[in-house]
């Protein structure tokens, strides 16, 4: 054999065996990432997104002030001195702490373990000043199962950037909210003076790392102007920074700036 002809069988055979190993790691990533990706998910909302909610905690406490003066549209729930609430993206439960005794509180969230974490986990007791009156899994863009005027406020905090349609979740929640009604938002929204940072965040949504990993997020997203476009009577809102102790800081870093407020239908 020409020394021309054994050096290509070696190049073949080398770039050969380098397209197979390839497509065999392609294949494992490939057939493993749904799993991979959904268990990088858990230990998010369970870890760091748990840590947030600590931090927030009293911004939340100012958030939720509205509640305790509010008055029901249901004349039932009225007499009783409760109100209903709705809350999208109810995740594991952390702002039912702020509710006051008695709400009535229907739970939106595409988390398929939305009933385990709030009727079933080692938790549930923290629950027990509410009444849960329904657990619904699924999007916030579609709460068809809620009828018009049925909820006195609605709250969104941390999940706006991962729902598909921002204005679509709007009209329902404008849709189910009781005239006199509030929605309250604590939303994370992007950075606007570290040119860094708000590169870093463009960069990661637009090529799907961050979303793909964590539900879907969008650090890009800013919901603001939607929410002042959703007709609602009044909308007041402040920017907040979210700071304190949380295991891995540049994440806090990536989503610390926050839009928080109500909306008065
Ligand atoms: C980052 S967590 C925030 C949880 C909680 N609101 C808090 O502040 O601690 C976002 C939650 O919204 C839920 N979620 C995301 N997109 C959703 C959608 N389109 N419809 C319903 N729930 C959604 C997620 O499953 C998750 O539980």
């Amino acid at each position: 054999m020409a020394t021309c002809d054994i050096w290509i069988r070696n190049v073949i055979s080398i770039y050969g065996l380098l397209l197979i190993i390839m497509l065999i790691i392609y294949y494992f990533v490939n057939s493993k990432w749904c799993k991979l990706t959904s268990y990088i998910y858990r230990l998010h909302l369970l870890g760091f997104e748990a840590e947030c909610a600590e931090v927030a905690v009293p911004y939340k406490r100012r958030l939720f002030e509205p509640l305790d003066n509010l008055e029901s549209y249901d004349k039932f729930l009225r007499f009783n001195n409760c109100i209903r609430v709705l809350e999208i993206g109810v995740k594991t439960g952390q702002n039912i702490q702020f509710y006051p005794n008695g709400t009535h509180l229907i739970g939106v969230d595409w988390n398929y373990k939305l009933k385990e974490y709030l009727t079933e986990s080692d938790h549930a007791w923290q629950f027990s000043h509410i009444e849960i009156e329904k657990l619904i899994i699924g999007d916030g863009s579609c709460l068809k199962d809620i009828p018009n005027n049925y909820i006195d406020a609605v709250v969104t905090t941390r999940s706006l950037c991962s729902v598909s349609s921002v204005p679509e979740v709007l009209k329902e929640i404008r849709r189910v909210l009781a005239p006199g009604g509030v929605y309250l938002f604590l939303e994370h929204i992007p950075d606007t003076k570290d040119a860094l940072t708000r590169w870093l965040q463009s960069f990661l949504t637009k090529t799907k790392i961050w979303p793909s990993l964590f539900g879907d997020c969008r650090l890009d997203s800013n919901p603001l102007k939607f929410i002042q476009s959703a007709n609602f009577k009044s909308v007041e809102w402040e920017k907040i920074k979210l700071r304190g102790y949380v295991s891995q800081p540049y994440r806090l870093n990536l989503t610390c700036y926050h839009i928080m407020g109500t909306a008065r239908k």
